[in-house]
């Protein structure tokens, strides 16, 4: 079956999902659709989640594909469970593979999350970590001013390194082994994590994380592969030129036509 994967994202961040899964499948098709109209979804409730979750997935479905990467962490802790009830095809969320990735890597079983204020505020990580091991502890920290700094291409300033230094001092006293980057945009900010956290503390790419259960799901499904080159498709819901130049920098690859979609649009024909 050589349909598209289709992801979505609430904006530019899913990008390192995109890219964690065309390094480990170069030949796939990839259908990507960021919410940028809407962005950010980290401060919204669920019940808007869960709609805009619906309005993003029916778009992509319509676009024939095969799989349906929820690359958004706040909609994956959100949305996940309604979008699979309504829709009739397989969708991955980046809680749970970068649950799995903690939970085998941790060996003092003190895991650390950060993430959007409604990804932690869901606990759905917590959730997916104690059911694989009741026995780890887990420790929280919103870290919300994570997603505009990357936006603004602010990866190596120093302002940067105070943000991180102040939002994770905290957790580096509570002696965990483990942190996972629960958010789109975190993998961006892995460097200067590293140097704020030492090299003490093993860092879960929820990114990396997918793209290897997506591997896993292929052998277990016996997806086919062709031999072509891949196809990418963009599609966003605001501002495609921004997204190309904030593409450009997350992916180090031209994004060429990003193609805009209106709401009436996936209202329409989404449902
Ligand atoms: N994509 C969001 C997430 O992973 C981060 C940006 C936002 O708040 O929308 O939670």
């Amino acid at each position: 079956m050589n349909n598209p994967i289709g992801i979505f994202d609430s904006g530019v961040g899913g990008l390192t999902v995109f890219d964690a899964i065309r390094r480990k499948l170069p030949a796939q098709d990839i259908v990507y659709f960021g919410d940028t109209a809407r962005v950010p979804y980290g401060s919204k409730s669920q019940s808007t989640i869960i709609r805009y979750s619906f309005e993003n997935a029916s778009f992509l479905v319509r676009q024939n594909i095969k799989l349906l990467i929820v690359a958004c962490n706040t909609s994956s802790a959100y949305a996940l469970y309604e979008l699979k009830k309504k829709f009739d095809l397989p969708i991955i969320g980046v809680i749970e593979p970068g649950a799995r990735k903690a939970v085998e890597i941790t060996k003092n079983r003190r895991i650390g999350i950060i993430g959007t204020e409604g990804t932690i505020k869901s606990g759905a990580y917590e959730k997916a970590i104690k059911r694989l091991n009741e026995n780890c502890e887990i420790f929280c920290k919103p870290t919300p001013l994570f997603v505009p700094l990357v936006e603004e291409n602010w990866i190596e300033h120093s302002v940067t390194k105070q943000v991180i230094e102040e939002y994770l001092k905290d957790l580096m006293n509570s002696d965990i082994d483990t942190l996972i980057l629960g958010c789109t945009h975190y993998p961006v900010l892995k460097n200067m994590i590293r140097e704020v956290i030492g090299n003490e503390i093993t860092l879960v790419d929820s990114a990396e994380s997918v793209a290897e259960e997506i591997m896993r799901i292929h052998l277990f499904e016996n997806y086919e592969k062709s031999n072509s080159k891949a196809k990418y498709q963009f599609f966003v819901s605001d501002n495609p030129q921004k997204f190309e130049v904030l593409g450009r920098r997350i992916l180090n690859l031209d994004l060429e036509d990003v193609e805009m979609v209106y709401f009436a649009e996936m209202w329409v024909k989404g449902r």
